[in-house]
């Protein structure tokens, strides 16, 4: 309700949802085009989109923080299996404000259960999932910064998210993928169980 309420008049920008308690500043830089994936199982995703201001000019060279959870539902900070960075990143877009990153999809995962929000969630009758999604944290010099997920509409829990996170234009379709030079160029595996790799049509990310 306060992200609601905070962002209230940038109707043209890309909605807002939650930062959430698995943010990490200082995650490493990798290039536009880079890879998440290394060594993580999953569905191998590509995102991609383009970063333009409210009035549809691209942002040129703005800062994406992104960061997700691994095929077990786990953020690298709550998993000692994982490396501190495992999908975790920040990346410049181009000149042209389009970036892209070769990923898994992500997961979905409870909220803890075991502290008041629990007592809470029960009370009122409520499960404590969250669906998929990947965090974005974007800026850029003169506008002001977005925070925001985006989550694969086909997820489960797209329409009971334990959080509210949801907004209906940040939920979007991840698609198999046509382009076997698209893949190639991302070292993407297109014949993973159960997939092939799957590009989100994101939504142009406007900060305001
Ligand atoms: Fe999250």
């Amino acid at each position: 309700m306060v992200d609601m309420i905070s962002s209230r008049g940038n109707d043209d920008a890309t909605a807002v949802s939650v930062l959430g308690p698995f943010y990490i500043e200082g995650a490493p830089f990798i290039k536009n085009g880079g890879d998440l994936i290394r060594d993580n199982a999953g569905q191998q995703t590509l995102v991609k989109g383009c970063i333009s201001s409210t009035t549809g000019e691209p942002v040129s060279g703005a800062l994406l923080d992104v960061w997700q959870n691994a095929k077990n539902g786990k953020y690298s900070n709550e998993d000692p299996d994982q490396d501190d960075d495992n999908l975790r990143a920040r990346l410049n877009a181009d000149d042209d404000g389009t970036y892209s990153f070769s990923t898994i999809r992500p997961s979905p995962y409870t909220v803890p259960e075991d502290g008041p929000a629990g007592v809470m969630l029960e009370a009122m009758g409520r499960h404590p999932w969250r669906p998929a999604h990947i965090h974005f944290k974007i800026s850029a010099e003169g506008y002001q910064d977005l925070i925001t997920e985006i989550y694969p509409d086909d997820d489960e829990y797209i329409d009971a998210d334990a959080v509210f996170g949801v907004r209906e234009s940040l939920a979007v379709a991840f698609k198999p993928t046509t382009s076997e030079e698209e893949a190639r160029q991302y070292g993407l595996q297109s014949s993973v169980p159960d997939s092939g790799v799957r590009f989100p049509s994101a939504p142009p990310l406007a900060p305001a």
